[in-house]
C-alpha cells in the first residue's frame, strides 16, 4: 500500500476523517505541544510577520505560528478538503489564520512574500521532497526562515520486552504510512543544495504519557490494516488492540519516537 498521507484527497472520506482524528489527537498531546514549543518558540521574526504552514492538516500547528512563533498572520495549505474544513471549523474565531486547499510543490504564493515557512511532519509523506523545499525557497523573503520537524521513524517503538508483538504493529504502520523514514537524516544536504543556510538542528524525544491517546490510534489503525491486508485474522487484530488498551489501563504501556527539527534561513539580500 502506498502512504495514504501522500495523496490524502484521493482517499475515501472515512479514511481522511480517521486520519484527521488521529492528527487532532497528536496535535493536542501535551508532549507534542512541548516539542513544537522547543523549536518554534525562539525563532526571530520581524514585526507583523507572515507565516505559512505547508501540509497544515487540522490546523493546530498553523495556529502555533501565531501563538508560539509570534507571527501576525498565518496561512495553512493542505490538499485534503476534509482537513481544510476541519481546520477552518477549529479556528473560525481567529481571523488572523486562514486555510486553503493546495499543494506544497506549487502553492501559488508570490515570490519572496513570506517570513516563515513551516513543515511539520509533511516531508516524510511527499515523494520528491526537494520540490517542496525549492517552493519554500521561492516564496520566502531574503532572510526568511524555514522550520522543518519530522519523525525519525526508525526510532518508533512500543516494545517493552524481547519479541513484544505490539511493536510489530508500529513497524507495520510506519511501513504503510511513511514514504521516507530517513527524511530528517537527509534534510541538511537537501537544504544546502537548494541555497539555504543551516541554523539550529535539535532532537526531541516523544514519550506517550497517561492515556497514550495518539499512540493508541497508531495501534488501532495498524491492527486494522494488518487485518485488511490478511496478515492477521480479525480476532487477533482485536486481541492486540485490547492488549494495548489494557497496558494503558494498567500503566504498562510504553510508546516512544524521536523527532528532529531543523531551522534554515534563506540568505539575506546583499
Ligand atoms: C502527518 S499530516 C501533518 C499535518 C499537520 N502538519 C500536523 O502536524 O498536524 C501530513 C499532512 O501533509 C499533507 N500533505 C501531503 N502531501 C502534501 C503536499 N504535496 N502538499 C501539501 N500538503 C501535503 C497531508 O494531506 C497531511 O494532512
Amino acid at each position: 500500500m502506498s502512504d495514504p498521507y501522500s495523496n490524502l484527497a484521493s482517499e475515501e472520506e472515512a479514511i481522511q476523517a480517521r486520519i484527521a482524528d488521529a492528527m487532532e489527537a497528536r496535535c493536542l498531546d501535551p508532549a507534542q505541544i512541548a516539542i513544537r514549543q522547543e523549536y518554534l518558540g525562539n525563532l526571530e521574526l520581524p514585526e507583523g510577520a507572515y507565516a505559512v504552514e505547508f501540509g497544515s492538516g487540522t490546523g493546530h500547528v498553523t495556529r502555533d505560528l501565531i501563538t508560539i512563533a509570534g507571527a501576525a498572520r498565518a496561512l495553512g495549505i493542505e490538499p485534503s478538503p476534509i482537513m481544510v474544513q476541519r481546520a477552518k471549523q477549529n479556528f473560525a474565531a481567529m481571523p488572523e489564520i486562514s486555510f486553503e486547499t493546495g499543494d506544497a510543490k506549487q502553492t501559488g504564493l508570490a515570490d519572496a512574500s513570506v517570513d516563515l515557512v513551516l513543515m511539520h511532519t509533511l516531508l516524510c509523506h511527499v515523494p520528491g521532497p526537494q520540490d517542496v523545499i525549492r517552493e519554500a525557497f521561492r516564496v520566502l523573503k531574503p532572510g526568511g526562515l524555514l522550520a522543518i520537524c519530522d519523525g525519525d521513524y526508525d526510532t518508533a517503538t512500543t516494545q517493552i520486552a524481547d519479541f513484544d508483538p505490539l511493536d510489530q504493529i508500529v513497524r507495520f504502520m510506519i511501513n504503510q504510512n511513511v514514504t521516507n523514514l530517513w527524511i530528517m537524516r537527509q534534510i541538511a544536504d537537501m537544504l544546502v543544495s537548494t541555497g539555504f543556510d543551516l541554523d539550529r538542528r535539535r532532537g526531541h524525544g516523544y514519550v506517550a504519557e497517561s492515556d497514550a491517546t495518539y499512540f493508541l490510534t497508531v495501534i488501532d489503525r495498524g491492527a486494522d490494516r494488518m487485518v485488511e491486508t490478511g496478515v492477521l485474522f480479525p480476532a487477533t487484530g482485536e486481541a492486540l488492540k485490547a492488549e494495548a488498551s489494557k497496558r494503558v489501563a494498567e500503566s504498562k504501556f510504553f510508546g516512544f519516537m524521536s523527532y528532529v527539527s531543523q531551522v534554515a534561513q534563506k540568505p539575506a539580500a546583499e
